[in-house]
């Protein structure tokens, strides 16, 4: 969804006869389609009939969403430490749905091990961040590089799979069910990321087509995901018997710190840091960055009630000594009809500060986010109430 992209070999016409240049075997299109036929789409050249199969059943295997139980507790900010997930696993079932409405499921994911099966989720366009890890994932477009602090889109519908470099990783996960897209303000009339947007078409890192020995190597086997249901499929033949494909709908990573920084003489709204848009929500990057220019700029956020959001915040990387109990890891939920900002203190302290260093990724939803039980029991309990504590220390704060 971020321009046309080619890999491999192609018909110079699409729906044409196309013979397997090793052997001469007729070869199958896959039309890997969006919106119905209205959308970004891709067209893969198959060694195998994609549509061929050995054996399907239902699975057991597979992350769930489990909702809390219970009467809905008070509206309070919340806190959430990513770290007390249950570590290990593929990222197949270690991904831990925490936060969800009809328009997203945020989770967060502590692997230590490789997929060794492929994953097709039909709910929805997932944006993964990388916190902690390093690796590649594998699907029919090619291999995808991926490193800590990058972005990796995986197509709704696309199989893949995780293969780590080392038993530490933590991902934190947005899948989104309403469809990923780039902010239609950062593209002009031709569909180019225009010059002000913030980033380049350089910036995205695209998959690189393996070849037969990777496709005979990889597993047979995919679980896929609809309607929240697990259903184990097995094939004939991998789906990495790919000779070529072109397109607009393919998994690219993207670096956050290839996300560019806007500074204002006074502080500027978050919508500064839009990064990618989804159904429903936005997702927003805050990086390091040069702070307010004017003179007696506030540079701290001023409190503020987005009455039409819910707001999450997953905390990467920098200093949030302001922020009591907030460190690496943490998740902050900030539900409309509860006002926020910084905390006691912070306000003020920061007139002055020229910098941020802090990295975090922001999701703003449109629709009230409820909580899985998993979330409960990795919540820290005195967040709310942590406003009511002066905080003295220098700080920008980016909420
Ligand atoms: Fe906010």
């Amino acid at each position: 969804m971020i321009d046309r992209w080619t890999q491999g070999l192609l018909p110079a016409k699409p729906h044409t006869v196309f013979r397997d240049p090793d052997g001469g075997a007729l070869l199958y299109e896959e039309c890997f389609t969006r919106l119905g036929f209205d959308g970004p789409y891709s067209i893969l050249y198959h060694r195998h009939a994609p549509t061929d199969e050995v054996a399907s059943e239902v699975s057991d295997r597979g992350f769930r969403l489990e909702p809390a139980e219970g009467e809905p507790l008070p509206l309070r900010r919340r806190l959430f430490d990513s770290g007390a997930v249950h570590a290990g696993g593929a990222m197949l079932d270690a991904r831990c749905p925490i936060l969800f409405n009809p328009d997203v499921t945020i989770s967060v994911a502590r692997p230590s091990l490789s997929d060794d099966a492929f994953v097709v989720n039909g709910d929805g366009d997932d944006v993964f961040f990388v916190e902690r890890g390093a690796g590649s994932v594998q699907t029919p477009f090619g291999l995808l590089p991926f490193h800590p602090h990058d972005y990796v889109v995986v197509p709704k519908g696309c199989p893949h799979r995780f293969l780590f470099d080392g038993e530490e990783n933590r991902i934190f996960g947005i899948e989104c069910r309403q469809g990923f897209h780039v902010p239609a303000q950062f593209r002009n009339d031709a569909g180019q990321l225009k010059m002000d947007a913030a980033y380049t078409h350089r910036d995205f890192v695209r998959p690189v087509l393996e070849g037969r020995a990777a496709a005979d190597a990889a597993p047979r086997t995919v679980y896929g995901k609809r309607h929240d249901a697990w259903t184990k499929r097995t094939l004939p033949a991998s789906p990495l018997d790919v000779v070529g494909w072109d397109g607009y709908a393919y998994p690219v990573a993207f670096p956050i710190s290839k996300f560019q920084p806007k500074t204002g003489m006074i502080h500027l709204p978050p919508t500064i840091h839009i990064t990618f848009a989804a159904g429903g929500a936005v997702i927003c990057s805050f990086v390091p960055r040069v702070t307010d220019t004017h003179e007696n700029a506030i540079p701290c956020p001023y409190p503020h009630t987005s009455v039409d959001c819910d707001e999450v915040i997953f905390y990467v990387d920098g200093n949030f000594t302001s922020r009591r109990g907030v460190g690496n890891g943490s998740i902050s939920l900030h539900p409309a009809g509860v006002s926020h900002g910084p905390h006691p203190g912070a306000y003020e302290a920061s007139i002055g500060a020229r910098r941020t260093e802090e990295l975090a990724v922001m999701i703003d939803t449109f629709r009230p986010l409820a909580w899985t039980k998993a979330a409960e029991k990795i919540e820290r309990g005195d967040y709310h109430d942590s406003w009511k504590i002066r905080v003295d220390k220098p700080t920008t704060e980016i909420t």
